[in-house]
């Protein structure tokens, strides 16, 4: 958070349903020390159905769609609308929760190590879209979350903070899937107050934070 005490402005980008963008709205209008505030919601999608969550609250919303299939050339004009109409509202940390689109170089560039994204597996393991489905394929007992800065490779950046979560017998895709977006609802909005107050330092992959005690259960990069 700047010294002048004002909140961070935050970006949020979704694709989905947007359950982490719900919780980390509740988080910060539970919490009067956040340091944040959600200035936008963006998304590929215009039926992403977590952007009435931004709406509800009064928050702006972005859609840039993107067609499947689309060229490079399209592409790099898509990104650059959303950087555009992202940076109108002048977001200073950008969150990616369930936004199924990767972003250039050129967008993290303009928002150095502020650029976070929520991950539901332990990484390194099961990077990409599907990553609960191939934890439960693969027969792992333990799988849980990531929160990690975002670079240029895919679920790859420095890790702020991690969880387990059990896969249970009998486990379904979605029914694992929702126990670890429990966690995720708790680990990303930490990871989020601990960039809004300064408290992550990045050293070449390692990344150092400072979680406020009561929002995690355990920090792993002490
Ligand atoms: C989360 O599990 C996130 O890790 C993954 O997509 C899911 C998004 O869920 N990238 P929601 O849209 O926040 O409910």
């Amino acid at each position: 958070m700047p010294t002048d005490t004002r909140a961070t402005r935050l970006a949020v980008l979704i694709s989905g349903g947007g359950s982490n963008l719900r919780a980390l709205l509740d988080v910060i209008a539970a919490d009067a020390g956040f340091g944040g505030e959600v200035v936008v919601v963006g998304s590929d999608r215009t039926d992403a159905a977590g952007l009435e969550h931004a709406r509800t609250a009064g928050v702006a919303t972005v859609v840039e769609e993107l067609p499947r299939g689309a060229d490079a050339a399209t592409r790099a004009a898509w990104e650059q609308r959303l950087t555009e109409g992202l940076a109108a509202h002048q977001p200073e940390v950008v969150v990616l929760a369930g936004f199924m689109r990767i972003l250039s170089g050129g967008f993290l560039a303009r928002w150095p190590d502020r650029v976070v994204n929520t991950h539901p597996s332990l990484l390194p393991a099961f990077r990409g879209a599907h990553a609960v489905r191939e934890a439960l394929a693969h027969g792992v007992k333990l799988t849980g979350c990531t929160v990690h800065l975002v670079d240029e490779e895919v679920d790859h950046g420095p890790i702020l903070a991690q969880e387990a979560v059990p896969v249970l017998p009998g486990d379904t895709e979605v029914a694992l899937h929702e126990r670890i977006k429990a966690v995720e609802h708790r680990l990303l909005p930490a990871c989020v107050r601990a960039l809004c107050h300064d408290h992550v330092t990045v050293v070449g992959r390692r990344a150092e934070v400072r979680l406020a005690p009561d929002t995690a259960e355990q920090e792993l990069h002490p």
